[in-house]
């Protein structure tokens, strides 16, 4: 079970350094799962002298070169940090990732030795037009099995809106996935305190990428120990 915090373009170091000062108390009680969070890249250093598990919000598939406003796998491995998220909703949305550009991502990322959260994710429309699953099946059938891949399926009109998944659409989505690729799957779009055990405890639901919810350390916490009880049987 991982649950992961993406806090996407939020916080400052001084507001870090306060978010861990309320969350690592709780750290201790969260034995049998995996916590990570995802900072924004300038503060990867220091969210790793905190927490083992850190994640950049996104990788480059090239070594390095010419590539302005872009983050190399290396360099995200020199700050301390142990893998990168790919595919983010928003970075295809805002910033023109594809499903080919997801997959070199990915690719150069894990070939790198970063650990990798791949999105997915069918918007709205496509939803309403029936074409959820034709959707994942392009998006993961560029994704090659790895023991440091998980996919994180993150329906686009659940992420940011409160309109989460129900548990029943969520496996639906989660038990294709694997069977499409065997990596865990993680559930994201408004996952907070009040739904995250329903979530959880569906058989393919293998943890949890928290949006809004993960910034504040209480309610990331209280997820967090509903997730290490859901694992705890
Ligand atoms: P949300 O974001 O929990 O705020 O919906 C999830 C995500 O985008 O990863």
């Amino acid at each position: 079970m991982l649950i992961a915090g993406n806090w996407k373009m939020h916080k400052t170091r001084a507001e870090l350094e306060a978010f861990y000062r309320r969350f690592e108390p709780c750290m201790a009680e969260l034995a049998g799962i995996a916590v990570a969070v995802c900072p924004p890249f300038p503060l990867l250093r220091e969210a790793a002298g905190h927490a083992p598990l850190v994640y950049a919000q996104n990788v480059h598939w090239a070594e390095e070169g010419p590539f302005t406003g872009e983050v190399s796998a290396r360099m995200i491995l020199d700050a301390g940090a142990t893998g990168a998220i790919v595919g983010h909703a928003e970075r295809r949305q805002w910033f023109g990732d594809t499903d080919e550009t997801v997959a070199r991502r990915a690719r150069h990322a894990l070939a790198c030795g970063l650990r990798v959260i791949a999105c997915v994710g069918e918007s709205e429309e496509e939803r309403e037009l029936g074409r959820t699953e034709e959707v994942l099946r392009r998006q993961v059938s560029v994704l090659e099995p790895h023991e440091g891949l998980v996919v994180a399926y993150e329906p686009v009109w659940a992420i940011g809106t409160g309109r989460t998944a129900t548990p029943d659409v969520a496996q639906e989505a989660h038990a294709l996935i694997k069977s499409l690729l065997p990596v865990p799957v993680l559930y994201g779009g408004s996952v907070r305190p009040d739904n995250a055990e329903a979530l959880l405890r569906q058989p393919d639901v293998d943890g949890a990428l928290v949006g809004g919810a993960s910034l504040d350390p209480d309610s990331f916490a209280d997820i967090c120990r509903i997730a290490a009880r859901v694992a705890r049987g």
